[in-house]
């Protein structure tokens, strides 16, 4: 899912991990194709995908990262420890609940634009998946785009052979490469990345869980790494009514408020702690002045929060914040674009407006 500040999407455990930096090629699984005889006939044999871990977690590093959050006067956790197993789940719930309209909006954007994209990107690219999770967006764009490889990227391969291995067997004449990555750092790919027009392909609305800045820093590294003729292709969830808004983030079956006090198990497991998930509640409001949704989660009574090592209090109505998801007005996107290095951005919506899927040239 999705691959976020920190988004990285990508709808795994660690997922939207924003540490480290994509390095070079560490190991490789044996490479695809080739060719049996059987009875006189040559047969292609099964292609297996080719997986690359660039990616190595540090237990250390996360275990500060998340007493650094706790410890500060407004408390937060990074977006990225909502994808353990659990979480990840529990995000492909929300992706069906019917007040969560992004997903199934995007989706329903790729299906009539497939062809108006695949004509401005040509197809026969290298189609880079930076928020590949379950790989499902892409593998719907395969029959327009054609893509000569296709690399799913995210911060773990284990997370992708399951899917990936089902994909390549779907699709044998496009050659497969998982990539375990970070997205947050330079963006070094790997000698199995195939050469050739490249389009970066990052839907989902991951971009929306970058603060502003930080979204023109992932795009500007992607510019970077960048060819001539390379593009990008982005989902973007786009400003609306706040009713809207709100709802998709507080669901009435309460799937969003699950998935946004799971984190409190996962940090239990990162760093030992005490949290107890019925002292907090979820709470998801609506910043106008930043364009952006806001989670939460709150103290419903004075709680003292233990991990080995150290403590904090928290007073009964005090917050820690686990989320932003930034909502844009297709012009301001076109612009953070451009800002990037990308040139002629257009964009596809939806009759109501409410999501946009942006191309840019590099
Ligand atoms: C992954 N990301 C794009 C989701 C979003 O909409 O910001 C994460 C999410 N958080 C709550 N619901 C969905």
């Amino acid at each position: 899912m999705p691959a976020v500040p920190s988004p990285l999407n990508l709808n795994r455990p660690h997922s939207q991990a924003n540490h480290t930096s994509l390095n070079h090629h560490d190991e490789h699984a044996a490479p695809p194709e080739l060719v049996s005889v059987a009875n006189g006939h040559a047969r292609r044999a099964a292609l297996e995908p080719e997986f690359v871990q660039q990616y190595h977690e540090d237990s250390g590093a996360l275990r500060v990262q998340v007493l650094e959050g706790l410890s500060q006067p407004q408390a937060s956790i990074s977006p990225k420890f909502f994808y353990d197993v659990l979480g990840s789940r529990l995000f492909e719930a929300i992706t069906d609940l019917p007040e969560y309209y992004p997903t199934r909006t995007e989706a329903a954007i790729f299906a009539s634009a497939a062809p108006a994209i695949a004509a401005r990107s040509g197809s026969g690219c290298v189609l880079i998946d930076l928020g590949a999770g379950n790989c499902e967006k892409a593998a719907r764009l395969f029959g327009s785009l054609r893509p000569a490889q296709y690399v799913a990227l995210d911060i773990s391969v284990e997370f992708l052979r399951g899917t990936l291995s089902c994909l390549q067997q779907q699709n044998p004449d496009i050659p497969m490469l998982g990539l375990g990555a970070d997205l947050c750092g330079t963006f070094d790919l790997p000698r199995s990345v195939r050469r050739g027009r490249r389009l970066f392909f990052y839907p989902g609305s991951s971009i929306g869980n970058f603060a502003p800045l930080d979204a023109l820093g992932l795009l500007q590294r992607l510019r970077a790494a960048a060819g001539r003729g390379d593009g990008v292709l982005i989902g973007v969830d786009l400003h609306k009514d706040e009713a809207t808004l709100v709802a998709a983030y507080d669901d009435p079956l309460g799937v969003t408020a699950a998935f946004n006090r799971n984190v409190l198990r996962n940090l239990n497991r990162i760093v030992g702690s005490d949290f107890m998930l019925e002292d907090w509640r979820h709470v998801a409001s609506f910043d106008r002045q930043a364009s952006r949704i806001q989670m939460h989660l709150e103290a419903c009574r004075n709680v003292t929060v233990h991990w080995p090592g150290g403590a904090r209090e928290f007073a009964a109505g005090e917050r820690i914040h686990t989320e932003d998801s930034y909502k844009y007005r297709p012009e301001d996107f076109a612009m953070l674009l451009e800002a990037a290095g990308f040139d002629d951005p257009v964009h596809w919506t939806d009759p109501r407006g409410w999501f946009a899927v942006f191309h840019a040239r590099a």
